[in-house]
Order: structure tokens, then C-alpha cells, then sequence
């Protein structure tokens, strides 16, 4: 066992944390106020090669495995989680299942301008009423000659408004149980009948995207099918493997930058004739923040690193995304209690900690669907 990272490793790093010190840290609370992220931020990444970081470099990529973006994600949310889970839906929701289930030639089509950022991705499987029970979509897609005609509304979409290609999950056979006849399409935002609705206005990750995506009569062409068909459910699951495993980095860089947060702060602050730091009271909260942090850190590196070895990950990025979350709470919540009245004001960043942790717990499955998932892998059916 190696816990030394490569050099590679330590390169994507430190410029992930260049970038995310010099870019994102000065501007994350205007961004989070504003409620979008500034077009410069998405050039100097695309700059970086950070949209192509895991599509191969004969795609245009960087070529870089879920490791490396795990790195790179735990330093951008560190500074910005708005910007972190852009970043993460497009790598892992949309880039991994083409590379795993898309044909040569949806490859030669999509790949080069996701890995530049040309387009970014977005992810459509949640519904008004099919969310943690993804098989229960009722988007509709029906082959009519050469074409898939779509009909459906998905919600919270993450990158919704700027998205420029979207993996939608459709149902193409209701005779059959309900996850066994879902297929996946690959829909351009310019296709006829595809719409953006409704911009979510959230609690927290306020300068992301999420958006309504309608779909009346929107007509793809026929190899738009994205894996086999009726496929679709496990094209799904097999791509929020990675994606949690992006949710649990980002909840990790949330997490550290609560950690960091409160311990400048324990040093800075006075009271009872000295730093809050010298009181043991504060130095356990500490202490128990870095524990929680170090140990989701080595969960979601052995998925990646599972992942990236192309074997079973799905239960190691479900234990990932549960502690990480958990962690990234736990830290997010301690840091704004070190801070006490100061931390619950616009004060300091703290507070927008507070509020971008919570989704970690919430977006590409609750945590009580990862204990279920953890759960199947213990005691199986
Ligand atoms: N990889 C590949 N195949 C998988 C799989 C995986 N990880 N997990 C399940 N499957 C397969 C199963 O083997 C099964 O196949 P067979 O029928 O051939 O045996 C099939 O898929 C159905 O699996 P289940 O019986 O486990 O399905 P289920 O209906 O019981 O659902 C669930 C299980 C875990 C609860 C699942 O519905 C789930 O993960 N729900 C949460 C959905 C979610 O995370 N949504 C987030 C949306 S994205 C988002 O948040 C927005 C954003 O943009 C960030």
C-alpha cells in the first residue's frame, strides 16, 4: 500500500489550488451573492484543461483518472463549491458514461468539445415524482422512423442554464418492470422542443445552475441512444458511482475550508484574556473535524482509485459520500459555532460553508440512499 500521491498527482494539485486560490477564493461570496458564475471563470478553466481532465488526450482531454479529479475537486470546493459541482457533473456525469457507453462515433462528436468546454454537461434523471426512486421517470422517448421524439420534464438540473448537452434518461418500454425499460439519449440544448424551465433560487451552491430541462416532442436522431437499449437504469447508476464520488470531493473541500476557517479564527479571537484556540473545548472540535476529513479522504480516494482500476466501486463511493457529507456538515456546523454571533452574519464565509455543505447530503442520492446501497453490498438480495 502507497498513501505517496504521484508526481502527477502533486502537479494537478497544486494547479487546482493555484487556480482555486487566485480565482475562486476572492470571489466565491460575490458569486454566491450574484447567483452565477462569471464567464472568465469558466475560460481559465477550460484554460487549465480541468473540463477535460478524465476524457483521454486523443479526445482532447488530459487523460487523468477519477483520482486526479477527486484532488482537483477537493480544491476547488475548498474555495467555491458552486463552481466545484459544475465541474464535477460535467467530468462525471456526463463524460464518463460516453467514454464507457458511447459508440466511436459519439465519441469523435461530443467528446473534443466537452474536454474543452465548449459545451458543458448536464445530467436529466430526477422528476417531480421520481427522485430517490430514479426507475420511477415518466419522460417518455418513442422511436418515430429515424427519430427519438421526448416528452418529459426533468428538475434540478445541475448546469441546466448554459448547459450545451444534456444525458436524458427516458422510458422506451412500459410493458416491463420499471427499471429495465430506461434508455439514455444524448440531446444537444439546440434540439427542437428542448426547453429550460424554472432556475431553482437555493439555500445554498447559489452561484451553480439548477434548472428545470422540458422536453415536448424533442426529436433526436436515432444513434442519439447513449448504451442498449432499455438499458438505460444501470448507464444511470453506473454513472453516479463516479458522480458520488465527486459529491463526496466536494463535500471533503468544504470541509477543509471549515476546518482552515476555524482554526484561524481560534487563533485571532480573544476571549477570557486569550485565544478561544488555548481552550481545550475549541481544540476537540478541532481535533474531531480533521479526524472526520482524514477519513473520508482515504474513503474517496480507494473508490476512485477502484473506479479507476475499473473495478466495483459502487459500494466504496457510497461509503465515500456518506461520511464525506456527514464530515463536511459536522465541520461546517462547528466552524459557525467557533465563530458564534460573527459566524451566523455576513461577516465571514462561514456561513455560506454552513449552507453549501447541506446539499452534499442531498444531491446524487440522499444519504439514506447510500446506506441502502452500502447496506445491499453487505447483505446481499
Ligand atoms: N451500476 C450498474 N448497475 C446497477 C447499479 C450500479 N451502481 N446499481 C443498480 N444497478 C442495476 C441492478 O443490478 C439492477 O439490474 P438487474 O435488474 O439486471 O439486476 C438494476 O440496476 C436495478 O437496480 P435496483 O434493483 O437496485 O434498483 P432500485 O429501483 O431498487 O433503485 C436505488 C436503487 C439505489 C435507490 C436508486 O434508485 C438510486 O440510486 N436512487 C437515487 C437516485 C439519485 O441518486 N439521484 C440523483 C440524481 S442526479 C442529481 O442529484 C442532480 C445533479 O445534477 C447533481
Amino acid at each position: 500500500m502507497d498513501f505517496q500521491p504521484s508526481e502527477q498527482q502533486v502537479l494537478v494539485r497544486d494547479m487546482a489550488r493555484s487556480f482555486a486560490e487566485a480565482e475562486l477564493m476572492p470571489r466565491a461570496t460575490k458569486l454566491d451573492r450574484q447567483g452565477f458564475i462569471d464567464p472568465d471563470i469558466f475560460e481559465k478553466m477550460g484554460e487549465l484543461g480541468l473540463w477535460g481532465l478524465t476524457i483521454p488526450e486523443d479526445h482532447g482531454g488530459a487523460g487523468m483518472g477519477n483520482l486526479e479529479l477527486a484532488i482537483v475537486l477537493e480544491e476547488i470546493n475548498r474555495a467555491c463549491a458552486s463552481t466545484g459541482v459544475t465541474l464535477s457533473v460535467h467530468n462525471s456525469l456526463l463524460g464518463s458514461p460516453i467514454m464507457q457507453f458511447g459508440t466511436q462515433a459519439q465519441k469523435d462528436r461530443w467528446l473534443p468539445e466537452l474536454a474543452s468546454g465548449k459545451r458543458i454537461g448536464a445530467y436529466c434523471l430526477t422528476e417531480p415524482n421520481a427522485g430517490s426512486d430514479a426507475a420511477a421517470i415518466a419522460t417518455s422517448a418513442k422511436l418515430e422512423g429515424d427519430e427519438w421524439v421526448l416528452n418529459g420534464t426533468k428538475i434540478f438540473v445541475t448546469n441546466g442554464a448554459f448547459a450545451g448537452l444534456f444525458v436524458v434518461y427516458a422510458r422506451t418500454d412500459t410493458s416491463v418492470s420499471k427499471a429495465k425499460g430506461i434508455s439514455a439519449f444524448l440531446v444537444p440544448k439546440e434540439t427542437p422542443g428542448l426547453s429550460i424551465g424554472k432556475a431553482e433560487k437555493k439555500c445554498g451552491i447559489r452561484a451553480s445552475s439548477t434548472t428545470e430541462v422540458i422536453l415536448e416532442n424533442a426529436r433526436i436522431p436515432k444513434d442519439a441512444l447513449l448504451g442498449p437499449l432499455n438499458a438505460g437504469f444501470k448507464v444511470a447508476m453506473y454513472t453516479l458511482d463516479g458522480g458520488r464520488i465527486g459529491i463526496a470531493s466536494q463535500a471533503l473541500g468544504i470541509g477543509v475550508a471549515a476546518l482552515e476557517a476555524s482554526i484561524k479564527y481560534s487563533r485571532e479571537r480573544e476571549q477570557f484574556g486569550k485565544p478561544i484556540g488555548d481552550f481545550q473545548a475549541i481544540q476537540w472540535k478541532l481535533a474531531d473535524m480533521s479526524c472526520q476529513l482524514e477519513a473520508s479522504r482515504m474513503l474517496i480516494h480507494k473508490a476512485a482509485w477502484l473506479r479507476d482500476r475499473k473495478e466495483n466501486c459502487t459500494q466504496a463511493a457510497a461509503q465515500a459520500k456518506l461520511t464525506a457529507s456527514r464530515a463536511a456538515n459536522y465541520c461546517a456546523d462547528e466552524c459557525l459555532q467557533i465563530h458564534g454571533g460573527a459566524g451566523y452574519t455576513d461577516h465571514f464565509h462561514v456561513e455560506r460553508l454552513f449552507r453549501d455543505a447541506r446539499i452534499t447530503e442531498i444531491y446524487e442520492g440522499v444519504s439514506d440512499v447510500q446506506r441502502i446501497v452500502i447496506a445491499r453490498g453487505l447483505v446481499p438480495a
